[in-house]
C-alpha cells in the first residue's frame, strides 16, 4: 500500500445517524452509501446491526448492493460491535455478503470509563479485547480494534491493550477521541507514541475518530495523520454524537489543498462533495450551517467590496480553492419548460444520475410542474428535484393540494387535501397563529401521528425572486409509541427524531411536504404501516 495514502472510514451511517434526529429510513441509508461508493471512500461503516432488527437489515441491504462490484472496486462494509460475541456475531451477519467485509469492535480503555461505566479492572480489559478481537478474526480477516476513549487514557496502557489486539488478530487500529477532549498537540502526540510503542504496529494501520467538542475535530484527525495515521474516520458535514465528527470534507480539502505540507493523497472525487452533502442533509434533516467550510452555503461567497474587487482582479486573491473542485457549478440556466423529456433525461446522465423510467416519468413531471413556475432553472434545482424525490420513497400520505389564506385581515387558515395510505381523499381545514402553523395543524387533524416539532428552517435554494423554497423539520413522537433504538456507547435507549425535508417554489406547500415526509417516516418507525415502496433511483 502507497504509504502516502489516507484511507477516507466513512461513519455518516454509523456515529453520524447516532446524533440526535438523524434517523434515516433503510431507502436514505442505501442511497447515501451509494452516493459515498460514488464519491470514492475507502470503507463505509454501514451501521451498528445489534441497535435493531432494522439496523441489521439496512447493513446487510448495504452490503449487498453498495459492497459489491463487477469491476472488484467495491468499498470495505463495516459492522460495528461492541466487544461481546452478540453484537459480533450481528456485525458479521451484517456484512458477511460484501465483497470486503470489516468487523469494527470497541472497548473503552480509559480509567473513567472501565471503572465506572465497565466497572472492569485493567486486566479484565486486555483479557476482553484479546478474546473478542480473536472470535472476531474468525469470522473474517478485517478486524478494526477501537480503545474508545483513548484520548483519556493512560498511554502505556493503550501500547499494551493494542499490542495484544494486533497479536489477536487486528488489521486496523483505531483511535477515538471520544469525547472531543484532546488539543492537536496532544493528540499528534499520542499518535507518534502508538507508532513507536506498540509492538506490530509496522503490520498494521492505524486510524483516527475525532470528537469535535471543542471544534478541534479536524485539526486533531490532521495531527494524528501527520504522525502516521493513514485512515481518518469521517462524516460527511461534521454530523455526529454531540457536537459531531470530524467532517470528511474539511480533512480531504485540507489534505488537497495543503498537499505541499502533508504530501499526502485520498481516493475522493472532490467534485462530489457538494452533491452528496447535499443529501446527506436532506435525508437526515439536519442543515449545514451557513459558513460551514467546503459545504456551507457561504463557502465561496464574496460579500466585501473589497473582497469583491480583489476577486475580479484575481480569484487567487481571496480564494484558496476553486468552487468547482468541490462541485459546485455556477447555477446556469439548463433547462426550461420546453425542454422535452429526451433533454431531461440526457442532462440527468450527464450529471450522473440514473433513474428508471417510473422514477423519470416522476421526475419529469415534477420538473415541468417547476418549470411552468420558474423561468430558470438550473443544476442546482434539478439536483434538490432528484434528491427531493430520492427522500420522499414512503409516502402513506402525500399532498395533493393545499390552499391558504394569510394576511393582516383575518386569521390565517389553510386547507389541505392529503392522499391516505388506501388511496383515500381527506380534506381539512384548520386556523394557525401563521399560514405554516395552520397548515400543519390541518395536517395534524388527518394524520394520526401525534409529535413535538423540534426543528424548523427555511432556505432558498438558488438566489432571486423565484427561488424554489427548500424547508426541513425535525420532530420527535410524543407518546412514546416509537421502539426506541440502543446507543453502542452505553445502554441507554435513544430517543428517535425524523428529519422531513420538502422543496418547492411556494414556500408553504414546501413546508407541507416536509412536514409530511417527517411524519411518513414516524408512521413508518410505528409499525403501523409498512414500508410501501423502495426506490430505484440511482446516483451513478
Ligand atoms: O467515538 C468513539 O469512541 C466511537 C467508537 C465506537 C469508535 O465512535
Ligand atoms: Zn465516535
Amino acid at each position: 500500500m502507497n504509504n502516502n495514502y489516507v484511507k477516507i472510514f466513512d461513519t455518516t451511517l454509523r456515529d453520524g445517524e447516532q446524533s440526535p434526529g438523524a434517523t434515516l429510513t433503510s431507502a436514505e441509508k442505501l442511497e447515501i452509501a451509494r452516493a459515498l461508493a460514488k464519491l470514492g471512500v475507502d470503507v463505509i461503516e454501514a451501521g451498528f446491526p445489534a441497535a435493531s432488527p432494522d439496523d441489521l437489515q439496512a447493513v446487510q441491504q448495504i452490503a449487498k448492493e453498495i459492497g459489491n462490484s463487477k469491476s472488484g472496486s467495491a468499498p470495505i462494509i463495516c459492522g460495528l460491535a461492541r466487544a461481546n460475541k452478540g453484537d459480533i456475531d450481528a456485525a458479521w451477519e451484517g456484512v458477511q455478503n460484501a465483497e470486503n467485509p470489516r468487523i469494527h469492535t470497541f472497548l473503552a480503555t480509559s480509567p473513567i470509563h472501565m471503572k465506572y461505566k465497565l466497572k472492569m479492572d485493567p486486566e479484565e480489559v486486555v483479557e476482553k479485547v484479546k478474546e473478542m478481537v480473536a472470535y472476531a478474526k474468525e469470522y473474517c480477516d478485517d478486524i478494526e480494534f477501537s480503545p474508545e476513549d483513548a484520548g483519556r487514557s493512560d498511554h502505556d496502557f493503550l501500547y499494551l491493550v493494542l499490542g495484544e489486539a494486533i497479536k489477536a488478530g487486528a488489521t486496523t487500529l483505531n483511535i477515538p477521541d471520544t469525547v472531543g477532549y484532546t488539543t492537536p498537540e496532544e493528540f499528534g502526540a499520542l499518535i507518534e507514541g502508538i507508532m513507536a510503542n506498540t509492538p506490530g504496529i509496522e503490520n498494521v494501520v492505524v486510524s483516527v475518530h475525532c470528537h469535535d467538542d471543542l471544534g478541534l475535530a479536524t485539526a486533531n484527525a490532521l495531527a494524528g495523520i501527520q504522525a502516521g495515521a493513514r485512515q481518518a474516520e469521517v462524516t460527511m458535514n461534521g454530523i455526529g454524537e454531540r457536537a459531531g465528527n470530524t467532517s470528511l470534507e474539511e480533512v480531504v480539502m485540507a489534505i488537497r489543498t495543503r498537499r505541499q505540507i502533508y504530501e499526502l493523497e485520498t481516493g475522493i472525487d472532490t467534485t462530489l462533495l457538494t452533491r452528496t452533502s447535499r443529501m446527506v442533509s436532506n435525508y437526515t434533516g439536519i442543515v449545514i450551517q451557513p459558513n460551514k467550510a467546503i459545504v456551507g452555503a457561504n463557502a465561496f461567497a464574496h460579500e466585501a467590496g473589497i473582497h469583491q474587487d480583489g476577486m475580479l482582479k484575481n480569484q487567487n486573491t481571496y480564494e484558496i480553492m476553486e468552487p468547482a473542485m468541490v462541485g459546485l457549478s455556477n447555477s446556469k440556466l439548463v433547462l426550461g419548460k420546453h425542454s422535452g423529456r429526451h433533454a431531461f433525461k440526457a442532462h440527468l446522465e450527464e450529471m450522473g444520475y440514473e433513474l428508471s423510467d417510473e422514477d423519470l416519468n416522476i421526475s419529469f413531471k415534477r420538473f415541468k410542474d417547476v418549470a411552468d413556475r420558474k423561468k430558470v432553472i438550473t443544476d442546482i434545482d434539478l439536483e434538490a428535484l432528484i434528491a427531493d424525490q430520492i427522500s420522499q420513497p414512503l409516502e402513506f400520505y402525500s399532498l395533493d393540494g393545499l390552499q391558504v389564506s394569510c394576511g393582516t385581515m383575518g386569521l390565517p387558515t389553510a386547507t389541505v387535501r392529503l392522499c391516505g395510505p388506501d388511496g383515500d381523499i381527506h380534506v381539512q381545514a384548520a386556523v394557525g397563529t401563521g399560514p405554516v402553523d395552520a397548515t400543519f395543524s390541518a395536517i395534524d387533524q388527518i394524520v394520526d401521528a401525534p409529535n413535538t416539532l423540534l426543528e424548523f428552517s427555511v432556505n432558498a435554494i438558488t438566489e432571486g425572486i423565484d427561488a424554489m423554497g427548500e424547508v426541513s423539520v425535525r420532530l420527535e413522537a410524543e407518546n412514546g409509541s416509537i421502539p426506541k433504538r440502543k446507543s453502542p456507547q452505553n445502554n441507554f435507549f435513544q430517543t428517535r427524531t425524523f428529519g422531513g425535508h420538502g422543496i418547492d417554489p411556494d414556500i408553504i406547500v414546501a413546508c407541507a411536504k416536509s412536514y409530511l415526509s417527517a411524519l411518513n417516516k414516524l408512521l413508518l418507525a410505528s409499525g403501523k404501516y409498512e414500508d410501501p415502496k423502495t426506490i430505484s433511483v440511482k446516483v451513478g
